[in-house]
């Protein structure tokens, strides 16, 4: 493990979470050894164990990961890794499965996490399966009402705060950091990152190394998470390249495309995050290090888009593709298409488009779109159908 921040090195270690010198955010080096896809056993996540390190005695699992890679009806070449149909509805399960499992090994009774939603609705999950207690802290009137409703469901005590995700991430730090009484379960944990890079690993088996790989960017672990995966599979020999990483953000929260645009060494953060796409709300992305460092060593990029753009591209998937995606997952549909655009990706090569969560988990954004919702007298339901078939003809 490595320190991105002061470089302190140390032996793998799962009680490890941020760096002991300086508190900032650890790499875990993975070299894989002697690995093909030929000799993997089971599906999902844990199909990948041997490129997880770490002490899994007792794994806490809900069938994670296994997502569809579903082609595109219009970009050919172009396919869509559906990670809404993870257990929990996002990408966010495959990270839990490993950080919970973690928690459960090195003894933690309590977790905690800040989340935007799904994060917190994955981390109730995983907690109630592993019997642990959790506390979620989110900002108040601003989690989709799918994630708030899953997150009840699951039991979870809900701490609300008045202010966005920043506010609520920092306040988690302080239980973590500070008073040392909570497992942290976002994405400054190393170990969930594990979970999320086998993305990576399941695209590469299934199609190869792509040559983009397009995500959505809010607290930026992800996109890095996704990169590891691809950079060990290259390293290993088993791909022989690693995909550019092309990052996407609402305009209203752009500090990593921001940063990449002006070539910046540090984002400048973003006061007050405001987009429909509100698991992306976040100003101050945690793990902007390894974002910048995940898009520039892959020669990617950092686009922002605006909210009617992420409108118009969630309709697009659903209504041309069949595709029910979250406003944060079609914003990698929408950064696509800007990215195409601009000529900085062909659609004629092989690119990926990670769709983080499901339509579902955000009712009111779909409830907000243009709908076809006739009142009718059943008697007479002729007088409508009848009619259309007949000027359509
Ligand atoms: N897409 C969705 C649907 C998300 O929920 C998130 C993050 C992202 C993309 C961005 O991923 O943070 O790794 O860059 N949601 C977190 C949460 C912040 O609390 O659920 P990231």
């Amino acid at each position: 493990m490595k320190c991105l921040d002061c470089g302190y090195e140390t032996d793998i270690n799962q009680k490890i979470i941020t760096c002991p010198r300086c508190g900032g955010l650890l790499e875990i080096k993975v070299k894989l050894k002697g690995f093909s896809f030929s000799n993997l056993k089971g599906r999902g996540v844990w199909r990948y164990k041997d490129a997880i390190p770490g002490n899994y005695s007792k794994i806490v699992s809900i069938n994670e990961g296994n997502t569809p890679l579903i082609p595109s009806r219009i970009y050919k070449q172009t396919f869509y890794k559906f990670e809404g149909a993870n257990p929990t509805g996002s990408f966010k399960d495959r990270g839990m499965t490993v950080a919970v499992s973690s928690a459960v090994n090195t003894g933690y009774k309590v977790v905690a996490a800040a989340s935007t939603g799904n994060t917190a609705a994955s981390a109730a999950a995983y907690a109630s399966r592993a019997g642990l207690r959790i506390y979620l802290v989110l900002p108040k009137g601003k989690v989709a009402l799918g994630k708030l409703a899953q997150s009840i469901l699951y039991g979870a005590t809900i701490l609300e705060v008045n202010g966005s995700f920043d506010i609520a991430m920092a306040s988690v730090m302080r239980l973590y950091k500070d008073l040392g009484i909570v497992y942290p379960l976002n994405s400054f944990n190393p170990w969930r990152l594990e979970g999320q890079k086998t993305i990576a690993y399941e695209i590469a088996e299934e199609i190869g190394e792509p040559d983009n790989v397009i995500v959505p960017v809010g607290n930026a672990g992800n996109i890095y998470a996704i990169w590891k995966g691809f950079t060990e599979l290259q390293e290993a020999g088993v791909i022989s390249k690693i995909p550019r990483m092309i990052g996407i953000q609402a305009e209203g929260a752009a500090p990593i495309a921001k940063a990449i645009e002006k070539g910046l060494n540090e984002p400048e953060f973003f006061e007050n995050p405001e987009t429909i796409a509100t698991a992306i709300r976040i100003g101050k992305p945690v793990n902007w290090k390894k974002a910048i460092k995940a898009i520039r060593s892959s020669k990617g990029t950092a686009l922002s888009v605006s909210d009617q753009e992420i409108i118009d591209a969630q309709k697009k998937l659903a209504r041309e593709e069949g595709i029910g995606a979250e406003p944060a997952s079609a914003a990698a549909l929408a950064g696509y298409e800007k990215a195409i655009n601009e000529g900085i990706v062909d659609k004629d090569q092989k690119n990926v488009l990670i769709l983080t969560g499901h339509a579902l988990k955000d009712p009111d954004a779909m409830l907000r779109l243009d709908a076809r919702r006739i009142l009718i007298n059943p008697e007479h339901i002729e007088n409508i159908v009848l009619g259309e078939i007949n000027d359509n003809n």
